[in-house]
């Protein structure tokens, strides 16, 4: 993982998930180490966020270490006109490591190949957030006990979100079976259900949350991504097609846990939050720990 980038989750293997989630596990046993030691840290973020940017910058100032960057390019001279190639020629001469999200896709991995220093994809348009995705197996080791052999259900918008296509990728290396619950519209593209075929691993598609869900070890809620759309029609056709609440969740698994990537527009009531299945804001804690084991592993400081 030393000097290594991290555009997509597959740039990193199955052992270093692992070993990821166990430092990730010292790190929520003691957060606060010394190891940045004032080292800087660019965190460019093209595109809005609340968790990902702040949860990377309690990570790096929790690691002793400082922070450089714009949460709004709008501040930075792409509004002059610059190329996303020059500002990433310039930010390399700043940091030891830069945390970036943009909205286009493949626009992480552009910069890692010019950057002379690591570079983590913090949200590349729809195509991958993988350190969400190492968060979220963080979550489901603990809630579950265990990665292998689980019922994941991924449902919402599984076209545009980019969560469930880098969970996906990651649980294949755990035999997990997949229920793909979303609209017609917004169905998991191609790509990934191929992917899955390839390693003969199982999948189901529906556009119901139904019985099945009593079956389910790990409910993924996500939401419709209305930024991605083209056409605002189909967003609002589609924007509530799901709504979690507490009844539905009645019948289900003891140990089963709702997860969630937030932000959370209207796809889960909020009176499910007090249910003790409800786990997206333990959830939001566990993505400082596990960014903080991401950046030590990768600056060679564990
Ligand atoms: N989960 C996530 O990426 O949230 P933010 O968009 O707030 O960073």
């Amino acid at each position: 993982m030393k000097n290594k980038s991290l555009v997509t989750i597959t740039d990193f293997s199955k052992e270093e998930y692992l070993r990821i989630l166990e430092v990730a596990a010292e790190f929520e046993a003691n957060s606060y180490q010394n190891l940045l030691n004032g080292q800087v840290v660019g965190v460019l973020f093209f595109e809005p966020s609340t968790r990902t940017r702040l949860s990377f910058e309690s990570a790096i100032n929790r690691l002793g270490g400082r922070v450089i960057g714009f949460t709004d390019s709008a501040t930075s001279s792409v509004t002059k006109g610059e190329t996303l190639n020059d500002t990433i020629r310039v930010v390399t001469n700043y940091c030891e490591l830069i945390v970036m999200r943009h909205p286009l896709e493949g626009s992480v991995r552009y910069a890692s190949e010019i950057a002379n220093v690591p570079v983590i994809n913090a949200g590349d348009g729809s195509n991958q957030h993988p350190t969400q995705t190492l968060l979220d197996l963080y979550s489901i080791q603990k809630t579950q006990g265990k990665l292998n052999d689980l019922n994941i259900f991924l449902v919402g918008d599984l076209k545009y979100g980019r969560t469930v296509h880098s969970l996906l990728m990651a649980l294949s290396e755990f035999n997990a079976t997949f229920y793909f619950i979303s609209p017609d519209e917004l169905r998991m593209p191609d790509e990934y259900k191929m992917y899955l075929e390839e390693l003969g691993l199982k999948y189901y598609e529906s556009t119901e949350l139904d019985d099945n869900m009593k079956n389910a070890d790990i409910i993924y809620m996500t939401r419709v991504q209305k930024e991605r759309f083209s056409d605002p029609i189909e967003y609002e056709r589609t924007k509530n097609a799901y709504v979690l609440k507490n009844h539905m969740l009645e019948g289900t698994r003891d140990n089963m846990r709702v997860l969630h990537p937030l932000p959370r527009v209207n796809e889960i009531h909020t009176s499910v939050d007090s249910n003790p299945k409800a786990y997206y804001f333990q959830q939001t804690e566990n993505g400082v720990y596990v960014r903080q084991a991401i950046i030590a592993l990768m600056l060679g400081l564990k």
